[in-house]
C-alpha cells in the first residue's frame, strides 16, 4: 500500500482538466479526441519531433496546445489549478530513431518521465498514466508475455535494447511513485500499436507498407517475414486509457495493452496489398541490409491479455482491415474515422 496516500482527485470519469504529453502524435491525438468528446478541459504539450498539430485538427478549438519540450512546459504549470488526469506519451518512439539518437532517445524517455512524475506529485497527485511498451520484455523465452514475466535484455553495447532499459526504469519509477509517494499510477505497456495517424518514416511496419502499396512500390519485408506481431488499433487503444485511470484498482500496476492476434509480417504485407487491391509486389530485404549497424529482432510478441481484460475489461474492435482501409484513407487526406 502507498505510504503517504493521496486521495485520487475527480475520480469520476468525464469533465475535470486532463494534461497529455505527447498529445499530438499519433495515440495522443486520438486520446485528446476522446477526452474532449467526454467533457475534458485539456492542456496538450507537445515538441512536434514526431508528432503533427494537425493531428489536433478535430478539436483545435477545445484543447490548450502547448508546443514544448514537456519538461521545459511543466515549470510554467505549477502555478495553475491542479490536473485531475496526466497521461504521459511523449516519448522517443520507433527503431530507426532510437537507432539514430541514442542519447536523445534515452534523455527524452527517462529525464522527462522523471520531470512529469515529480510534476505530478508535486501538484496535486492527479492520476498519472504513464505509456510503457512491450520492448520492456526485451527477449522473453515465453510464447506469451504476462507482467510478472522476468526480462531478458543483450548487452548495452547493443543500442536496441537503451529503448527497454529507458522504459523499464520509467515504469520503476512510476511504481516507486504510487509505492513511495501515494500517487496514482499506471503503467501501460502498449504492443504494436496501428491506425491512422502513424507515419511510416521512424520504421513503423504498417504506414510503411500501406504507403508503398498506395504508391505501387514494394512492400519490403526484413528477414524471412516469419516474425510474427499482434497489432492493435490506436482507437482502441486511446479508448481504454482513460478508463484505466478511472478505476482505482488499476494504481501501482502495470497492464499489457494490445491485440492478441498475431501475423506473420509476410501475411500483413499480403494483407495490405489483398485489402488495398495494390499492384506492389514483396521484396524480402536481410537485415543486415535494412540495418547495417546490426539490429536483434524478435521472432515473436504476443501479450496476455488477462490482467486488462480482469481489470477494465478490454476487447480490441477494430479488425485489422478497417485499420489497414483507415491508414490508407488517412494517408490519401480523406479523413480519419474517430
Ligand atoms: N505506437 C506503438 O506501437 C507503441 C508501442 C509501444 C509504446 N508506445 C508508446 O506510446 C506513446 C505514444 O507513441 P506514439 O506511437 O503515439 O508515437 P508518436 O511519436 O506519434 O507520439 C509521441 C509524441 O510525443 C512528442 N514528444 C516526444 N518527445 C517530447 C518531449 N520531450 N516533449 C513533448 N513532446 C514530446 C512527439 O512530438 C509526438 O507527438 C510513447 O510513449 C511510446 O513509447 C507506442
Amino acid at each position: 500500500m502507498p505510504k503517504t496516500p493521496h486521495p485520487p482527485r475527480g475520480s469520476t470519469p468525464g469533465g475535470g482538466r486532463a494534461l497529455v504529453t505527447g498529445g499530438a502524435g499519433f495515440i495522443g491525438s486520438h486520446l485528446v479526441e476522446r477526452l474532449v468528446a467526454r467533457g475534458t478541459d485539456v492542456t496538450v504539450i507537445d515538441d512536434l519531433s514526431t508528432g503533427r498539430r494537425e493531428n489536433l485538427a478535430a478539436v483545435e478549438s477545445g484543447v490548450r496546445f502547448i508546443e514544448s519540450d514537456a519538461s521545459a512546459a511543466l515549470p510554467t504549470l505549477a502555478s495553475e489549478a491542479p490536473f485531475d488526469e496526466v497521461y504521459h506519451l511523449a516519448a522517443a518512439v520507433g527503431v530507426d530513431l532510437v537507432l539514430a539518437d541514442p542519447i536523445g532517445s534515452i534523455e527524452r524517455n527517462i529525464d522527462v518521465t522523471a520531470d512529469v512524475l515529480r510534476f505530478a506529485h508535486e501538484h496535486g497527485a492527479p492520476r498519472t498514466l504513464i505509456a510503457s511498451s512491450s520492448e520492456v520484455y526485451g527477449k522473453p523465452g515465453a510464447a506469451v508475455f504476462s507482467e510478472d514475466d522476468d526480462v531478458h535484455y543483450g548487452p548495452t553495447t547493443t543500442t536496441r535494447w537503451s529503448y527497454a532499459c529507458s522504459k523499464a526504469i520509467d515504469e520503476h519509477l512510476a511504481l516507486a511513485y504510487h509505492e513511495h509517494r501515494g500517487l496514482p499510477t499506471v503503467c501501460v505497456r502498449l504492443f504494436n500499436t496501428v491506425g491512422p495517424r502513424q507515419v511510416g518514416r521512424y520504421g513503423m511496419v504498417l504506414p510503411r507498407f500501406v504507403e508503398a502499396a498506395l504508391a505501387g512500390t514494394p512492400l519490403r519485408v526484413f528477414g524471412d517475414g516469419q516474425q510474427s506481431r499482434c497489432f492493435c488499433d490506436g482507437r482502441d487503444v486511446a479508448d481504454v486509457l482513460p478508463r484505466l485511470l478511472a478505476e482505482p484498482a488499476c494504481f501501482g500496476r502495470v497492464f499489457n495493452l494490445g491485440s492478441d492476434a498475431p501475423i506473420t509480417i509476410a501475411e500483413l504485407a499480403e494483407r495490405v496489398i489483398a485489402v488495398l487491391g495494390s499492384s506492389s509486389t514483396i521484396e524480402k530485404v536481410p537485415y543486415g541490409d535494412a540495418y547495417p549497424g546490426g539490429f536483434e529482432d524478435l521472432r515473436h510478441r504476443k501479450p496476455d491479455l488477462a490482467r486488462i481484460r480482469g481489470a477494465v475489461g478490454f476487447e480490441p474492435t477494430r479488425t485489422l482491415e478497417d485499420t489497414i482501409r483507415d491508414v490508407a484513407a488517412a494517408i490519401r487526406g480523406e479523413g480519419v474515422t474517430p
